[in-house]
């Protein structure tokens, strides 16, 4: 018998996360049985997909069941396997969830080496969030050579991967990051070509004059009144890929949608969402070819981990609303 330290769903928040959201349990796992694996978190992943998940309305996934382990993506250790594909000692990455230690019967749980990366590059750059980064900028915006493209949200997990795929295709690259040290980090340690910091300065303005003909490729990770102001400085044919919205996920009542939405008449461009998973079956070529430019130095992988484990998980989670999370935030148990 293994027991193991859980957090779950208590009750579902309106607005921001709170106190009551969470229970911190403890529950002994069964012995495993034929074809299972019993694995010890390493890594969670924290991402602001969470948030989404915890809202009961219809989605890409089913919301997270009041009383259930809050949903997570893992890097674990087996400790016990009685399935053919799974050895003791193998490290590998799935839905396991915010908890210690769980039992998988082995579906969508995949080997990772750690040769190529440590364990945190595989839940980053070699992870969900590099995967929404290629495929997003790649396949949705179609990025061509010579491009301008603008990132926001672009110091965080998936935007930093995405402005440094765009360099390494020949774009030029804007980031939009909370606070000078963020704007620093992109244009002196990511090879960004400017960086525009929303908190103290006009994007609108901003966004003019580093990209005074426009923008091709807008990779939106935050919505609101960001992308109105990159809606409003687009050129013709632009492509508007719509990653995520971070800045409505703890509104407690929908946002406005956005303004400037008749740009997309006027520059004859268009915007489009998408989901990640929809790739996945072509995940192994983007790991490829992120590897490569990860051993090339082309591109580099930010990872911002919290050490403290199970009972840190809500603050950690916090971070990303904050924006006190610079890359990929992940909670080392
Ligand atoms: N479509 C998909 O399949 C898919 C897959 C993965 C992720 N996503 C989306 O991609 C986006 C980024 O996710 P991530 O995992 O890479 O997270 P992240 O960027 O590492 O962390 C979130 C960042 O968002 C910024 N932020 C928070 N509140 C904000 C606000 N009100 N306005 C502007 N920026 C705000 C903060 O940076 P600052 O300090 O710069 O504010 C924070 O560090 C999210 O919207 C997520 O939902 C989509």
């Amino acid at each position: 018998m293994t027991k193991t330290q859980q957090v779950r769903l208590a009750k579902r928040p309106s607005g921001k996360i709170d106190a009551d959201t969470w229970s911190l349990t403890t529950e002994e796992l069964p012995a495993i049985t034929a074809g299972q694996i019993l694995v010890k978190i390493d890594y969670i992943s924290l991402d602001p997909a969470m948030r989404g998940w915890l809202n009961d309305v219809r989605s890409y996934v089913p919301p997270v069941g009041i009383g259930e382990v809050m949903r997570s993506l893992d890097i674990a250790t087996v400790v016990e396997s009685t399935h053919p594909d799974f050895a003791v000692g193998d490290t590998v990455s799935g839905t396991f969830g915010v908890t210690e230690y769980a039992i998988s019967d082995g579906r969508n749980v995949q080997r990772v080496d750690l040769g190529v990366a440590a364990g945190p590059t595989w839940l980053s750059t070699l992870g969900m969030p590099g995967m929404t980064a290629y495929f997003g900028l790649l396949e949705v915006g179609k990025l061509r050579a010579g491009d301008t493209v603008v990132v926001s949200a672009a110091a965080g997990a998936v935007g930093s991967v995405a402005g440094q795929i765009a360099k390494a295709k020949g774009a030029t690259v804007i980031g939009i990051a909370g606070g000078e040290e963020k704007c620093r980090v992109l244009t002196e340690e990511l090879g960004f070509d400017a960086a525009i910091d929303y908190r103290n300065e006009d994007v609108l303005r901003r966004l003019r004059e580093v990209a005074p003909d426009g923008i091709d490729v807008y990779f939106d990770n935050v919505g609101g009144d960001i992308l109105d102001a990159a809606l409003a400085n687009l050129r013709r044919g632009a492509r508007v890929v719509i990653c995520g919205a971070i800045s409505a996920y703890n509104a407690d009542k929908l946002p406005p949608g956005p303004s400037r939405y008749m740009s997309l008449l006027v520059f004859r461009a268009s915007m489009t969402g998408f989901v990640v998973f929809d790739y996945a079956d072509r995940y192994g070529e983007a790991i490829s070819q992120m590897s490569e430019w990860l051993a090339g130095g082309r591109i580099k992988s930010m990872e911002h981990i919290v050490e403290g484990g199970i009972p840190r998980f809500a603050e950690t989670l916090d971070m990303l609303f904050t924006g006190a999370n610079t890359g990929k935030l992940v909670l080392a148990l």
